[in-house]
């Protein structure tokens, strides 16, 4: 596992000789963040060694590299999910990569499902905290020790010091940010009404299909975490309320700008 990481990592080096500070994982209907970034090298997935290749649509499957805010930065335009058929390590492999390319923060963002009945669609939701009991931990299996500890600590998954900052950002500019739980489910289905309310239940604030396997990892090699969840339609639905990947894509693109703001100022901040 290892090895392979540091192929992929070789591979990318070969093509940039540049140490990013910041990794960036975009979400579905979020990938126009990339152009934001002055962009020094693309990398499609398909080129680098061991990398999983992205299938959904809305996911364009290329690694950026460039500047953005000041900072060197690696974004992933497009994430491998578990609902696709990649095996958690699959599905976490490219935030290892990221890591050995050297960066030290991660910020990730995804569109979820709003459970929390104060959530409208279009509103941001810092995670503060998730819930991964509904997807297999990427971590099961023999530990490499050069990752992290067998047994990691998930008290603070996402950076109380970043989750700050980016209410900071965010009051600055009037944007009205949530803040909440990110339950992880494996999808490709979205959620019954039932189930929408166990979630509820459970103390879900949201509900979506990524970023948990990819945290759980980060953690486990001491990256400090900032995740935000754009919530492209509300779970706790009326009768006859359904939803399509057509409709979350729209919701996020219309949510995108304050996304965009928050990460760029986040960034320049770090
Ligand atoms: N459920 C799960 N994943 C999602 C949803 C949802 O309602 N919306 C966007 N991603």
């Amino acid at each position: 596992m290892i090895n392979k990481i540091k192929e992929a990592v070789a591979f990318i080096q070969s093509k940039y000789n540049t140490t990013p500070s910041v990794g960036i994982v975009l979400g579905s209907g979020l990938g126009s963040f990339v152009g934001e970034i002055k962009i020094e090298q693309e990398i499609s997935y398909s080129e680098i060694p061991h990398f999983p290749v992205s299938t959904v649509e809305g996911h364009s499957g290329k690694l950026i590299l460039g500047e953005l805010s000041g900072k060197k930065v690696v974004a992933m335009a497009g994430r491998f999910h578990f609902y696709e058929g990649y095996a958690p390590e699959e599905v976490v492999f490219p935030i290892r990569v990221m890591k050995y390319l050297g960066i030290k923060t991660l910020l990730l963002s995804n569109a979820a499902g709003g459970v929390n009945t104060d959530f409208k669609v279009g509103d941001l939701m810092i995670i503060k905290d998730h819930i991964s009991q509904f997807t297999p931990n990427p971590l099961i299996g023999k530990n490499e020790k050069e990752f992290g500890p067998r047994f990691p600590d998930m008290s603070e998954p996402y950076s109380k010091e970043l989750i700050q900052k980016a209410k900071q950002i965010a009051e600055s500019q009037s944007f009205n940010v949530k803040e909440g739980v990110y339950l992880g489910v494996t999808g490709p289905t979205f959620e019954t009404r039932a189930e929408y309310k166990m979630i509820h239940v459970l103390g879900g604030d949201a509900v979506g299909m990524s970023t948990v396997q990819e945290v759980i990892v980060a953690v486990h090699m001491g990256l400090p975490c900032f995740a935000i969840s754009v919530i492209t339609d509300v779970g706790i639905r009326e009768e006859e309320n359904t939803i399509t990947h057509e409709e979350v894509l729209q919701a996020a693109k219309e949510a995108e700008p304050k996304l965009t703001y928050i990460f760029k100022e986040l960034i320049a901040g770090l």
